[in-house]
């Protein structure tokens, strides 16, 4: 038996776990139940990633403060991952003592072997706000293609990288305040005295796959610089023992959060403890992370280099996946691909995900494409009218036919049964390869044999003049779905649960991949897995789009009134009125006097739209006006009609006027 531990990356405690992160979680999780189902000890251990600026500023935004906004969305995660049944032993959080203290220790047993350095950088320093600003926290117009409004480190238009000081016009992204530039003291992990380490713990066989082993060479041949580890407070974070107001830089502290997580874990348990997972050089559990190929370089470098700076035990393997994308494009809010895990577990069944997922992956950081008619199609095809079909017209013709009892394996089988051992020994290379999509093949190829074994030996037709004929032929086929629902624990467990009931059986694990099912009985078939409708992912797109409407309505406008009868409304005599003058009112700072053709008649109106308009901006438009309002006497004239004008929380006012052509006098409605 082996013994692991194992992790996902730590998601930001700052907004919801989406069907991107999913890719990850799941194929973490399908690695763990593997190793757990072949007989292996993992602990699977994540945490909210809680520290940084954007949380900080997220919560003072919210009126919160940071700990409660990390424990709600920590609360959240956590309900996500569960309906997704991702399996974590530990979801921690990166702000806790545990994290703190080994923080605190990493760092000062590098600081004693000389490994930081310090000294003064420049960076925009926003007065108003009191705080030195991250790149993000910059914007500005773009120096390269002039773009409005772009960060401080890149372009969203041109895709120009650059420094913050190039931005045309910087101001403070939090308050719009120019910023200007300060210096202060920085301290640095100096990576370069890790370099020959690194080269030759990324080059052993096994730590890294070979693509990536590829890139991270590159960087090393570009030369390690040293990373910048503190940031200067106002910071949501852990402070650096020895220093007046310096913070740990979050992507020092999160992966650390690894261990703090750990620590948690072990606490009053007596067989397991953090040094055995991470300090005790003498041990044997293996470490695997999983990580985006986005945050390889904090994994493949920076990482273990702090722990080999502390003393602590190195990863045995960090494993790197691609993105998402959906259709084959970038996850989009407008498109609305960018699918919550709840919006996506709100209307389809999670354990799809985990299968299509699965059906996709490989060992390589290439992106994995949902696309949407592929995944209808394939959880359809597949989970669903195959496999799911075998175990569903097996049991249910052994329930209604032949009083739920199997019989043996016949006779003659002996090739059949090689080859299904043969494919579910293939799968346990894949899975240990991460191969999951050459997992699925082979299970649909077990399916496909026991499928074809049924249809060509039509027990439906057997069963009237050889029924035991009929019955041995169904346990060929309750053997390859009990085989079927092993290898497919890890994929979609609750699924294999499921049938594991239907069959009698109970905790399968890998070593009962055989085909010993005889002389018992089978329990009553019940509903595994129903087919997708063709519109159901248009159906979560439309709501994932509405679901972001949702989110940017503002609520900062005034409650509605109490709602009123049609009758009600229709008393309302609404016009399209033609503004033939317009001019100020003398004594009024609010009031213009306008003169309006309403169709029938000319009438006189006292608008109080002066604020935003001048008298010659009115001359000609035209404006929705309410015509049989009882004539309101003014210390300036009669007011006889009332011009309707849009007016914001900001004070904003706008005429209600027509982008098309149309009549004075012509009716509203
Ligand atoms: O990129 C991210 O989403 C980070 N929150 C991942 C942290 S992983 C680890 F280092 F903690
Ligand atoms: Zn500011």
């Amino acid at each position: 038996m082996s013994k692991l531990i194992v992790t996902s990356a730590l998601p930001y405690a700052n907004g919801d776990i989406h069907i991107g992160h999913l890719v990850e979680y799941i194929q973490t999780d399908i690695f763990v139940r593997f190793q757990r189902l072949i007989g292996n000890n993992v602990l699977y251990v994540c945490a909210s990633d809680a520290h940084g600026t954007p949380i900080e500023i997220n919560a003072a935004k919210k009126g919160m403060t940071p700990k409660e906004l990390v424990g709600e969305f920590h609360d959240r995660h956590q309900a996500d991952f569960s309906r997704f049944e991702v399996s974590f032993d530990e979801f921690y959080t990166t702000d806790s003592p545990e994290n703190q203290k080994h923080c605190e220790i990493i760092y000062l047993r590098a600081k004693e072997k000389g490994h930081i350095d310090s000294r003064d950088i420049e960076q925009f320093y926003c007065e108003r706000c009191g705080r030195f600003l991250p790149d993000r926290y910059i914007k500005g117009t773009c120096p390269k293609c002039s773009t409005l409004d772009q960060y401080g480190d890149v372009c969203e238009s041109c895709g120009a990288t650059y420094r913050p000081t190039e931005l045309q016009d910087a101001h403070c992204a939090i308050c719009g305040a120019k910023p200007e530039m300060r210096s202060s003291l920085h301290l640095f992990f100096k990576l370069i005295d890790f370099n020959d380490f690194l080269r030759e713990w990324t080059s052993e066989r096994g730590h890294l796959q070979d693509e990536v082993k590829g890139f991270v060479h590159t960087w090393i041949d570009q030369g390690l610089r040293d990373w910048d580890i503190s940031r200067d407070g106002p910071y949501f974070g852990f402070r650096i023992p020895g220093e007046d107001n310096k913070f740990f830089y979050v992507w020092l502290d999160a992966p650390i959060g690894y261990i703090g997580a750990t620590e948690h874990y072990c606490a009053g348990k007596d067989d397991v403890s953090v040094e055995e997972y991470w300090i005790d050089h003498a041990s044997k559990t293996e470490i695997h992370h999983f990580i985006g190929k986005d945050i390889a370089y904090f994994h493949t470098l920076f990482w273990p280099a702090m722990l080999k700076a502390a003393d602590y035990r190195i990863p045995t393997a960090v494993h790197v996946h691609g993105f998402l994308t959906v259709d084959s494009r970038k996850m989009s809010k407008s498109r609305g691909t960018f699918i919550t895990a709840r919006q996506f577990a709100d209307q389809i069944n999670p354990s799809f995900l985990r299968y299509f997922y699965a059906a996709k992956l490989g060992s390589t950081i290439d992106d994995i494409d949902l696309n949407l008619e592929e995944f209808v199609n394939r959880t359809n095809a597949e989970l669903v009218n195959n496999i799911t079909n075998l175990i569903s017209r097996s049991v249910s013709f052994l329930n209604k036919r032949l009083d739920s009892r199997l019989g043996i394996v016949p006779q003659g089988c002996e090739g059949l049964v090689k080859d299904v051992l043969a494919h579910a020994d293939q799968c346990l290379d894949d899975y240990n390869a991460l191969k999951y999509s050459n997992v699925v093949r082979n299970i649909l190829a077990i399916s496909d044999i026991a499928n074809n074994y049924v249809q060509q030996n039509e027990p439906w037709a057997t069963i009237k003049s050889d029924p035991e004929k009929a019955r041995n032929d169904l346990t060929f086929a309750i053997n390859c779905s009990k085989i079927l629902a092993i290898l497919l624990k890890p994929i979609v467990p609750s699924y294999s649960v499921k049938v594991e009931q239907i069959l009698g059986l109970d905790d399968l694990r890998w070593e009962d991949i055989k085909f010993d099912l005889e002389q018992r009985s089978v329990n009553v078939f019940e509903k595994l897995a129903e087919r997708l409708e063709p519109g159901a992912m248009t159906r979560l797109i439309e709501a994932s789009k509405d679901d972001l409407a949702v989110k940017e309505l503002k609520t900062d406008t005034p409650d509605f009134k109490e709602e009123i009868a049609f009758d009600d409304f229709e008393k309302i005599d609404l016009r399209v009125g033609k503004i033939l003058s317009a001019s100020e009112v003398e004594g009024s700072d609010k009031l213009l006097k306008l003169r309006v053709d309403v169709g029938r008649e000319i009438r006189t109106v006292f608008a109080g739209i002066k604020s935003s308009y001048s008298p010659q901006d009115l001359v000609g438009r035209k404006a929705a006006v309410v015509c049989n309002l009882a004539p309101r006497k003014m210390r300036f004239g009669t007011s006889e009609a009332m011009v309707l004008a849009a007016s914001s929380p900001e004070g904003k006012i706008v005429l209600c006027d027509f982008g098309e052509e149309i009549s004075p006098g012509s009716t509203i409605k």
